[in-house]
């Protein structure tokens, strides 16, 4: 598990807040269509398009619904597919369905009125933990906490939080950090320097931390690790597999396999393969790889015993080739025969001109690999 690195801060920080609201006042976001009005309909309305919509595009969507719903009354009694209608473009439609659910919620269970207490609020469809104190500090100055993505970036970076923040522990710390920092006043002026901070200062890529209110007290800043924080998720480690491919030769055609309709390279032809359990799972590198052991010359001997006896055998260049949920790590030898045998039909295998692979049925590595070999003719002219 990630170290969760904190800074001092375990009580009520009156200077961070006091520097939030002071900044807020003089460099923040006022005019906003949202602000300026102690209607919770409308606050309720424009958090809910903000969850993942950035402002400039909320606006039009904001005017438009209120020009058509101008309260919850009006938006409850209205019939989804006009809630859909105006809601189109915006995306995310989950919240729109929501937010019609929720305000038929709020008419037929609280009289029309949206609750000034978070824990009232987020029990209603489409309003999470943040989006309930968002509304009830900015409709009626609750002091309730917020914590959305660009929160969560601000106090990673600001108290040099490290891990990945959607994770559960360090979600818990920075919601735990989040209440401590609340102010005792001017709560709705600290929620909205809270945001237009992490919207306008503490952006994800190219942060102005020059004009930021934060600078003196930012632990990221002060170890050079603003590109860092907050950090990303980890990618899952993709599971390395390995194969032996045997690139049959005999005369000008080359021995290709039928693969069967499941799995990967389904239905298509391709090099017959052998088991290559040489390399431990997430090895990159099989230990034979580059050199011809006894046991891979056995094993391509046995392999290929139905089509034909082997004369020699060398390895080839290994290649690489990335599949969605697995890379596949192969080391091809070039077998070539002393005598042809019978049983290709009978086991799923045919002969192929070598003149024809251009247009054959390959994965495309297969192709490549082949391809390269009909180039160096040398080979297939042994
Ligand atoms: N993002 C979420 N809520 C917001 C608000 N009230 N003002 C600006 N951006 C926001």
């Amino acid at each position: 598990m990630k170290r969760i690195v904190t800074t001092d801060v375990v009580s009520t920080d009156a200077d961070f807040s006091a520097d939030i609201i002071r900044w807020q006042l003089h460099f923040g976001r006022h005019a906003l269509p949202w602000q300026n009005t102690g209607d919770a309909y409308r606050i309720w309305l424009s958090e809910i398009m903000l969850q993942q919509t950035q402002v400039a595009a909320v606006i039009p969507y904001y005017q438009k619904f209120l020009e058509q719903f101008p309260d919850v009354q009006t938006l409850a009694a209205a019939p989804s597919e006009a809630v859909m209608a105006l809601w189109s473009g915006l995306g995310y439609y989950t919240r729109a369905r929501n937010l019609h659910r929720c305000a038929q919620q709020v008419v037929r269970e609280h009289g029309g009125v949206f609750s000034g207490d978070p824990a009232v609020l987020v029990g209603l469809p489409g309003i999470g933990r943040s989006t309930a104190a968002a509304i009830a500090a900015f409709a009626y100055g609750t002091r309730a906490a917020i914590l959305d993505g660009n929160v969560k970036r601000v106090f990673c970076r600001v108290f040099g939080v490290s891990g990945y923040p959607g994770s559960k522990p360090i979600e818990d710390h920075l919601w735990l950090l989040a209440q401590q920092l609340l102010p005792l006043q001017q709560v709705d002026v600290y929620t909205q320097g809270l945001m237009d901070l992490g919207a306008t200062l503490c952006t994800r890529t190219r942060p102005s931390c020059t004009r930021c209110p934060l600078a003196a007290r930012c632990v990221a800043l002060a170890t050079d690790r603003v590109h860092l924080l907050p950090e990303r998720k980890q990618k899952k480690a993709v599971p390395q597999r390995h194969a032996v491919m045997l690139v049959v030769l005999d005369r000008e055609q080359v021995l290709l396999e039928q693969r069967p309709d499941s799995g990967i390279w389904g239905g298509l032809l391709s090099l017959p393969e052998l088991a290559d359990n040489s390399a431990r799972q997430n090895d990159t590198v099989p230990s034979h790889q580059g050199y011809l052991s006894h046991e891979i010359e056995a094993g391509i001997a046995r392999a290929i015993a139905p089509f034909g006896e082997p004369d020699w055998s060398t390895a080839l260049t290994p290649f690489s080739h990335a599949f969605t949920h697995f890379k596949l790590h192969v080391t091809p030898y070039l077998v070539t025969l002393a005598r042809r045998l019978d049983g290709a039909a009978e086991h799923g295998h045919v002969w192929y001109d070598t003149a024809r692979l251009a247009n054959a049925p390959l994965p495309a590595p297969v192709k490549k690999l082949l391809l390269g070999l009909d180039n160096a003719r040398d080979l297939f002219s042994h």
